[in-house]
């Protein structure tokens, strides 16, 4: 819980636009779940979104069946204020990913950007790895994002691991396969430059 304290604490004093993840649009995990080719009424699943803009940008897309899932409530809080209306067509999760209970192959694709890399513990990461395989469907796609290898060693205080693409694959195992990786260069709000590696996966089909 104490992880929850710091998250809801983050949102609560912080402007969305102002936290170093912050991104105007999330535009790489566009392109890759676009590069899906899935309808748009794929499950899609935002995994630790926070108050991310994707939302925002995957309903001005079309797509009709999208979650947000979130350990803090303030987040889902802030994205929900934003999008207004709008937010109605969204189904909003305050939950912890490594505990949580996710409906049985439910999703299309799972979606991650600067989530998995807080979670230190191997059993965490177990855990986390079991809820993709319940909740994601066979011949689903996964796309998580983690701080690259030359990235920093902390995200808003909190130490993180760093991947390579291979590494971060590793995690997911031989059921995922790695179609596409790619390297992003973020600039914060405060001007520092972070290297991020996407891993893009598809989960066999059977
Ligand atoms: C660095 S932020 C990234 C937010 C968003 N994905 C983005 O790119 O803007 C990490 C997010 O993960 C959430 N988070 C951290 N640990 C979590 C957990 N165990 N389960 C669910 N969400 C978690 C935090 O509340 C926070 O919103």
């Amino acid at each position: 819980m104490q992880s929850k304290e710091h998250w809801e604490k983050v949102y609560e004093t912080k402007a969305p636009d102002a936290v170093s993840w912050f991104q105007p649009h999330a535009q790489v995990s566009l392109d890759l779940i676009k590069a899906t080719g899935a309808g748009l009424d794929a499950g899609i699943i935002d995994v630790g979104g926070g108050a991310s803009t994707l939302v925002d940008d995957l309903l001005a897309e079309g797509y009709t069946d999208l979650t947000v899932l979130d350990l803090s409530a303030a987040a889902l809080h802030a994205a929900r204020q934003r999008l207004g209306e709008r937010e109605r067509q969204v189904r909003w999760i305050a939950a912890d990913i490594t505990t949580v209970e996710l409906p049985e192959a439910r999703y299309d694709i799972w979606h991650d950007r600067a989530v998995f890399h807080f979670l230190a513990e191997p059993q965490d990461r177990e855990a986390y790895v079991r809820t993709v395989f319940r909740s994601v469907k066979p011949g689903g796609y996964v796309i998580v994002s983690t701080f690259a290898e030359d990235g920093p060693a902390q995200c808003s205080g909190l130490p993180v691991m760093r991947y390579s693409a291979d590494e971060l694959h590793d995690e997911f195992g031989e059921s995922f396969t790695l179609l596409q990786h790619r390297k992003e260069t973020h600039h914060t709000p405060a001007g520092a430059v972070q290297q991020f590696v996407y891993c893009y996966c598809r989960r066999a089909s059977s």
